[in-house]
C-alpha cells in the first residue's frame, strides 16, 4: 500500500451550541462561558485578582503592560481587559496581550460567539475585523493605532510557551478545568510561566485544586486561596517570588543573541531608507509613540525595489517548519491584516494566488505541502479546479493559497509612512554615520542632516555603505517586471497565477508580468530581452492568456534590485562592534562550544531591517515589529529560535566559528 501522507494538523476549534447558545468544546466537553456570570467571573478572577483596575490607573503615559493568557477561546478575558485599559489607562499607555490557543475559533464561530456579549462589541468587532490568516504559530494584532497589541500563539501551550520571548506583568491562568485538560496543567507549563514573569509578576487562576497551587509554588509564585465568584467557591491568585533557588535556572540565550537593554529616554529614531522596510519600522516605532525622520534618497516612498505596481501576496514554504517557513506563515498574517486596511482593488486584492505544478518535482513539493498545512492556508487544486479559479485555460493544476494575493507596494509603504509620528524626508542620501554623544548624526557628506539615539538602517543591500553593516553579506540580484493594458479577454484572470514567472489580475486596468533573475547585471535600464523572458514565463502559466494580452512594442515596465542573504532569511536586529565582536567571541573559533561569559559590545542604538529578497511584502512588515519590540523591551512577534535565526549576528558568528567568510 502507498504510504499515506500525514493528516493535515486540527487547527481549529471543534464546537458544540447547547440550549443555552454557548459555544462548547467538543475536545474537552466543556464550556467556554457561563452566560449568567462570565463577564462576573472574568473582571473577579482575572482581572481584580492581578489588580489591573489599580495598576492600569497607576500607569504613567508611554508605560506598557503586558498580560500574558493560556488559552484564548473567544477573547473574552481580552477584551474585558482591553476595555477597562481604554477606560483608565491614560493616553500614550500602552497594552501588550499575548495569549496561547492550541484551537483557534473559526472566523464564523468566533461571531457567534462574541454575539453573546454587546457590551463587549466595540472591541470585539476590531478583532473580527481583522480574524484572518490566523495560522499555526506566532501571529501579532494591532488595534487602536497600536495603543493595544495582541500576540497569539496558535499551538500547544506546552510547545509554544517555551518559543515565547517576554516579561509578562500579569498572567491568566486559563484553560479548561485541569480535571478536564491535565495535560496543560502541569510543572513544565508553571516553570514557563514563571520563565516569563516580569519582577512583580502576578496570576489569577479560576481553580484552586490543590496540586495546581502546590505546583504554581514549586514554581516560584506565592499563592493565595480567595473567595470565588458564581459556582466557583475559591479562586487563587499569586504573586512571582523569584526563580526558585533549588531548581536549575532556565536556559539563557547566548550573549551574542540577547537582548540589548531596551531603548530608553528620548524615542527618536532615523530610519534610513523608505522602502517596505523602512516605512514598516517607521510606522512600527511610531505606533509605540516614537517621533521617526524617515530619510529618504528619492523624491518620496517606494522608490527601489518596493517601486513595482504589483507584488505578489505568495508563500514560499517548506513542509519541515524550518525559520524561513515559520517567519513566513507569521509574516504572511501580518501583512494580509494590514492590508485590511487600506483600499481593496487600488492597493491590493486579497483574490488568491495559484501556484501552477509545471513538473514533477514541483507536484510533489505541493503534494507535501497540502499534506503539512490546513486547507485554509493552502489546498491542492486539480487542472479543472484550477482553471475554474482562475477564469482563464490553464496546462493543469497546483497549489492554490485562498488568503494570498496581489499588493501595489507604494501603497502600503504610504500608508505607513503617513503614521502620525513619521516625518518623511526625501532627496537625502545619507552618506555617513557618526556617534556624538549618546546620538546617531546622519551625515551626506557635508552637513548633518539629523541625530537622533537610535537609527534603523533600511536600504537594502546599500546598508553596507556604512561601516558597522560593511560586512553584512547581502547581494543584489536585478529584477524586471513587464506592465500589460488589460484587454476584454485578459479580464476573466480572477487569481494571482505563479509558475516560474507570475501574472496578476488587472489592477488600474494593467496586468504585472514577473519577473527576471539577473545576477550579474548591474544596470537598472529595462531591457526588450527581459520583457521576452517575462512573456515566455507567461506563455508557460497560459498560452490562451499570453495571446489575449497581446502586447504591442515597445514594451513598458521597470527593474530593481532585490537584495538577498545567503541562507534567505532577512538581516534584522540589533548591531555589534565588528571587530570588538570577533575578539568578544574570539574562543568560539577554538571550541564552538564555549560560550564566553562577555556581554555583546552592541553598537548602542544602531539596527538593521534588510535582506527582504523576493518576499519583501511578507517579511519586511512584521520586521519593522521586530525591531520595535527589541527597542522597547517588548514581547517578540516571533519564536525566539525564528528572530536569532534573523539576526545580524549569525554571520559574523558562523565566520567565527568555521574561521571563514560567511557567505
Ligand atoms: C522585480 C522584482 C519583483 C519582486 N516581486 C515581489 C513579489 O512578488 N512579492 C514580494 O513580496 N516581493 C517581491 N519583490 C521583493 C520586494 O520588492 C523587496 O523584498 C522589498 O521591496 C524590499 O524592500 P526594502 O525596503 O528592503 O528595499 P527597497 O525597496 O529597495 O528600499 C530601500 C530604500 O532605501 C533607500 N536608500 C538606500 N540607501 C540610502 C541612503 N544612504 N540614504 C537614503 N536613502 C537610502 C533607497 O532609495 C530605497 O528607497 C520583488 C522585487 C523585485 C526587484
Ligand atoms: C475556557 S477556554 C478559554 C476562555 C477564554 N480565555 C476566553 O476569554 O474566552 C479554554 C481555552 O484553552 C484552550 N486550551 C486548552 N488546552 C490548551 C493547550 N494545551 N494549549 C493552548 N490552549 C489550550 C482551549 O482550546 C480553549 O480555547
Amino acid at each position: 500500500m502507498p504510504a499515506q501522507p500525514p493528516a493535515a494538523p486540527l487547527v481549529h476549534a471543534q464546537l458544540d451550541w447547547d440550549e443555552e447558545g454557548r459555544p462548547r468544546s467538543r475536545a474537552f466537553d466543556d464550556v467556554y462561558f457561563s452566560l449568567a456570570s462570565g463577564l462576573d467571573e472574568t473582571l473577579h478572577v482575572f482581572i481584580d485578582q492581578n489588580r489591573l483596575r489599580e495598576r492600569f490607573a497607576a500607569m504613567a503615559p508611554g508605560q506598557r503592560l503586558v498580560i500574558g493568557e493560556t488559552g484564548f477561546g473567544t477573547g473574552l478575558n481580552f477584551f474585558c481587559a482591553w476595555q477597562l485599559f481604554e477606560q483608565l489607562a491614560p493616553a500614550g499607555a500602552r497594552l501588550h496581550f499575548v495569549s496561547v490557543e492550541k484551537y483557534p475559533l473559526t472566523a464564523a464561530d468566533l461571531q457567534r460567539a462574541l454575539a453573546l456579549w454587546p457590551a463587549l462589541a466595540p472591541q470585539a468587532n476590531q478583532l473580527l475585523a481583522q480574524y484572518v490568516a490566523i495560522h499555526a504559530g506566532f501571529q501579532r494584532l494591532q488595534f487602536d493605532a497600536g495603543r493595544v497589541t495582541l500576540t497569539l500563539l496558535i499551538g500547544d501551550a506546552l510547545e509554544q510557551l517555551p518559543l515565547l520571548d517576554a516579561q509578562v506583568d500579569a498572567w491568566f491562568l486559563d484553560g479548561f478545568a485541569p480535571a478536564r485538560n491535565p495535560e496543560m496543567w502541569s510543572p513544565e507549563l508553571f516553570a514557563q510561566l514563571a520563565r516569563l514573569c516580569a519582577p512583580g509578576a502576578t496570576l489569577g487562576t479560576f481553580t484552586s485544586t490543590g496540586w495546581v497551587r502546590r505546583s504554581l509554588k514549586a514554581a516560584g509564585f506565592k499563592m493565595k486561596r480567595v473567595p470565588g465568584i458564581g459556582h466557583k467557591w475559591e479562586v487563587l491568585r499569586g504573586e512571582f517570588l523569584g526563580w526558585p533557588e533549588e531548581v536549575p535556572p532556565p536556559p539563557q540565550p547566548k550573549p551574542w543573541y540577547a537582548r540589548p537593554a531596551p531603548h530608553s529616554g528620548d524615542k527618536h529614531a532615523l530610519v534610513i531608507g523608505a522602502g517596505l522596510a523602512g516605512c514598516a519600522t517607521a510606522a512600527s516605532l511610531a505606533a509605540r509613540g516614537w517621533q521617526v525622520t524617515l530619510l529618504e534618497r528619492h523624491h518620496g516612498v517606494a522608490q527601489e525595489a518596493s517601486g513595482n505596481p504589483q507584488g505578489v501576496l505568495y508563500l514560499k514554504l517548506s513542509a519541515h517548519g524550518t525559520a524561513l517557513s515559520q517567519l513566513i506563515v507569521a509574516g504572511f498574517g501580518y501583512t494580509r491584516r494590514l492590508l485590511e486596511r487600506l483600499q481593496r482593488g487600488v492597493d491590493w486584492d486579497g483574490c488568491g494566488v495559484l501556484q501552477l505544478a509545471f513538473d514533477a518535482k514541483e507536484s510533489a513539493r505541493q503534494a507535501k505541502l497540502a499534506a503539512a498545512f490546513p486547507a485554509d492556508l493552502l489546498h491542492l487544486l486539480d487542472a479543472a479546479g484550477a482553471q475554474a479559479r482562475a477564469g482563464v485555460p490553464l496546462p493543469g493544476g497546483g497549489l492554490f493559497y485562498p488568503q494570498g494575493g496581489w499588493v501595489h507596494p507604494p501603497a502600503l509603504c504610504a500608508w505607513q509612512a503617513a503614521r502620525p509620528g513619521v516625518a518623511l524626508v526625501a532627496h537625502q542620501q545619507v552618506v555617513d554615520l557618526r556617534q556624538a554623544g549618546n546620538q546617531w548624526q546622519a551625515w551626506d557628506g557635508e552637513q548633518c542632516l539629523a541625530e537622533a539615539p537610535v537609527v534603523v538602517l533600511a536600504g537594502a543591500a546599500a546598508v553596507k555603505d556604512f561601516a558597522p553593516a560593511a560586512a553584512l553579506p547581502l547581494k543584489r540580484i536585478r529584477g524586471q517586471i513587464t506592465r500589460l493594458p488589460a484587454t476584454a479577454d485578459s479580464a476573466a484572470l480572477a487569481t494571482v497565477v505563479c509558475a516560474e514567472g507570475y501574472v496578476a489580475p488587472a489592477r488600474l486596468g494593467e496586468h504585472t508580468l514577473g519577473a527576471s533573475f539577473d545576477f550579474h547585471s548591474d544596470d537598472l535600464t529595462p531591457t526588450a530581452a527581459e520583457h521576452q523572458s517575462n512573456l515566455e514565463l507567461l506563455n508557460e502559466i497560459s498560452p490562451p492568456l499570453r495571446a489575449a494580452l497581446d502586447p504591442t512594442e515597445p514594451l513598458q515596465g521597470r527593474a530593481a534590485f532585490r537584495c538577498t542573504s545567503p541562507d534567505y532569511l532577512p538581516i534584522v536586529g540589533p548591531l555589534a562592534a565588528p571587530a570588538a565582536f570577533a575578539s568578544a567571541y574570539a574562543p568560539l573559533a577554538r571550541d564552538a562550544r564555549q560560550v564566553p561569559d562577555v556581554a555583546c559590545p552592541w553598537l548602542h542604538g544602531l539596527y538593521v531591517n534588510s535582506g527582504h529578497g523576493s518576499r519583501g511584502l511578507i517579511t519586511a512588515p512584521l520586521s519593522g515589529e521586530l525591531i520595535a519590540a527589541w527597542l522597547e523591551g517588548e514581547p517578540l512577534p516571533l519564536p525566539l529560535d525564528v528572530a536569532e535565526a534573523c539576526h545580524p549576528n549569525r554571520f559574523a558568528l558562523r565566520q567565527l566559528i568555521r574561521g571563514k567568510a560567511a557567505d
